[in-house]
């Protein structure tokens, strides 16, 4: 196939009898971006053709919140979950925010509701909320701050307080308390990606490729975060695969990260125990090009919940 330069970005993992099928929507996306004044926000566990061929912006949840803090698009696309398109609507109350399927979702997500915030509250009387990004509107509506997996523990330190309830995900919470003196209250939500890696798995990965360098995400179970080599956001894992170049890494986390990351390291061998998001994978080519066309799903929240919710987000980008 002759040079093409938006092919080559993932020629090196997308044969060529796969480009082909994807091309046409490929470009009728580029060009639908332009007529549409978008922007397309994808998150590191978009598919490579996503990622790195339609996406203007990508990364980490906190990265896609500051970013859509920031742009001066009129439609942000979210490649991404529902809770992120959420964020970008909280973030952007006058512009349009499109989400190419609403059954994007998220087990965190699913996990608490804001019923269940008060009972807590209820329990733990003046023991501030901290609510991972990884929440409907409603529940960050319910809580007093916002976090992310790349800023947790910033987070629970900047309140100056020495129990914060911090929910939904158990296993984020229990890493983030080994890494703090503030006490932790946790819930009992898992992400139904990471919580099926184990230490097992990981101590047998050591065995079949020596010398490997692990990274697990913190949504992993503590003990899968104990026998790993380090442990970040999914953008944190990034650049410390692109500023440390370990010869060889395994990242414990979902299936498309790793094939976007080789792309821009192809001198680092990737060893690939994955499992796949079904939320992430509900967004496609095909799904992303008939957004921009129909200018569909829209993204609203709540009026009852917009102040509060958007306050949350907006005290945890505030900390520095
Ligand atoms: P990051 O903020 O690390 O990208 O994580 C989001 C997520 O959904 C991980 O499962
Ligand atoms: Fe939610 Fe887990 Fe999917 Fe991330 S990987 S969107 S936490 S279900």
């Amino acid at each position: 196939m002759p040079f093409d330069p938006v092919y080559d970005r993932v020629r090196a993992i997308i044969p060529p009898i796969e480009w082909a099928d994807m091309e046409e929507d490929v470009l009728a996306i580029r060009a639908l971006k332009a007529e549409r004044r978008a922007v397309i926000l994808a998150h590191n566990y978009q598919t490579p053709e996503i990622f790195h061929t339609v996406a203007d912006i990508v990364g980490d949840s906190l990265l896609l919140a500051r970013e859509a803090e920031h742009t001066d698009a009129e439609v942000i696309l979210l490649a991404g979950v529902h809770f992120m398109a959420e964020t970008a609507k909280l973030l952007n109350p006058n512009k349009t925010v499109l989400i190419p399927d609403m059954r994007a979702g998220c087990s965190l997500a699913e996990s608490i509701t804001p019923e269940d915030i008060a009972l807590l509250r209820a329990a733990h009387p003046g023991v501030p909320v901290v609510a991972y990004v990884n929440t409907s509107a409603a529940v960050k509506a319910a809580s007093d701050i916002c976090c992310t997996s790349g800023n947790a523990k910033k987070i629970v330190e900047s309140l100056g307080v020495e129990k914060v309830i911090m929910l939904p995900d158990e296993y984020l919470a229990q890493n983030i308390a080994r890494e703090t003196d503030v006490k932790i209250i946790a819930w009992a939500g898992h992400c139904e990606v990471h919580e099926r890696f184990t230490a097992a798995e990981i101590q047998e990965l050591r065995l079949r490729h020596p010398g490997v360098v692990i990274l697990a995400h913190p949504e992993c179970p503590p003990e899968v975060v104990a026998v790993s080599d380090f442990s970040g956001s999914t953008a944190v894992m990034a650049d410390y695969v692109s500023h440390n170049k370990p010869p060889r890494v395994a990242l414990i986390t979902e299936c498309s990260m790793s094939d976007n990351i080789a792309l821009i390291n192809q001198d680092v061998e990737f060893i690939r125990p994955c499992n796949l998001c079904p939320h992430m994978k509900r967004i496609t080519l095909k799904n992303i090009r008939t957004a921009l066309e129909m200018m569909q799903t829209e993204v609203f929240i709540d009026p009852a919940h917009f102040a509060p919710a958007r306050a949350a987000v907006e005290r945890m980008l505030a900390v520095k």
